[in-house]
């Protein structure tokens, strides 16, 4: 079933607006991370992480995932298609990545939110608390990367796509013949 351009609109607004939403969060994410990682004041550390755990579970998931079903419903919805193009798919199996990276980040982030939360535990007893700074780093790159694909679009059909491409082209009625 292919949009009809109010639907499509309809659609492209929502892809858009979670998808660049998605990176906005991770930017709020990403400062803290490096003010977690970079100041002295312990209290304002301690806030950093348990902001982060905030921040991660009810708008980084939440915006991701719908992100995601918007782009899989713009690209079913439009001929584009979600096997056709190599950048449609690169832009999921890349999105697909992203989120499963960041669900596995959850525990880890959770658990250093727990020791700040809790003034009795020194910050020096959290395990690996540069881990949601590189993972907010990298984040941010393949989301960047997955953005670009999507408003260049680079050309390249995969053999499925030239398959439907033939298919269509075969389905439109001939010019009619003039006879003399
Ligand atoms: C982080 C995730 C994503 C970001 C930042 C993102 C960003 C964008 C951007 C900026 C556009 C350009 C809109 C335009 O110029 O018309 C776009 C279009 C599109 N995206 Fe995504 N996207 C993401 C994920 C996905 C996923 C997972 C899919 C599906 C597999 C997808 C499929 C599409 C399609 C098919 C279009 C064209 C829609 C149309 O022309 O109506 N995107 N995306």
């Amino acid at each position: 079933m292919i949009f009809k351009p109010f639907a499509r609109k309809l659609a492209l607004i929502a892809h858009l607006t979670f998808s660049v939403g998605w990176i906005g969060a991770v930017v709020a994410f990403l400062v803290l991370a490096v003010l977690s990682n970079t100041s002295d004041n312990e209290q304002l550390v301690r806030a950093c992480y348990v902001a982060m755990n905030v921040v991660v579970r009810y708008a980084i998931v939440p915006v991701a995932f719908v992100s995601l079903a918007s782009g899989l419903v713009s690209a079913l919805g439009t001929t584009w298609g979600l096997f056709r193009h190599y950048w449609v798919i690169v832009k999921l199996v890349l999105t697909l990545i992203a989120i499963a990276v960041l669900l596995v980040q959850l525990a880890p982030i959770d658990a250093l939110a727990a020791v700040a939360a809790d003034a009795s535990a020194p910050l020096s007893s959290m395990k690996e608390a540069q881990r949601p700074l590189i993972h907010a780093i990298g984040g941010l790159v393949v989301l960047l990367v997955v953005q670009i694909l999507g408003v260049y679009k680079p050309k390249g059909l995969t053999r499925y796509g030239w398959r439907k491409e033939n298919e269509s082209k075969a389905n439109v009625p001939a010019a009619p013949t003039t006879v003399r």
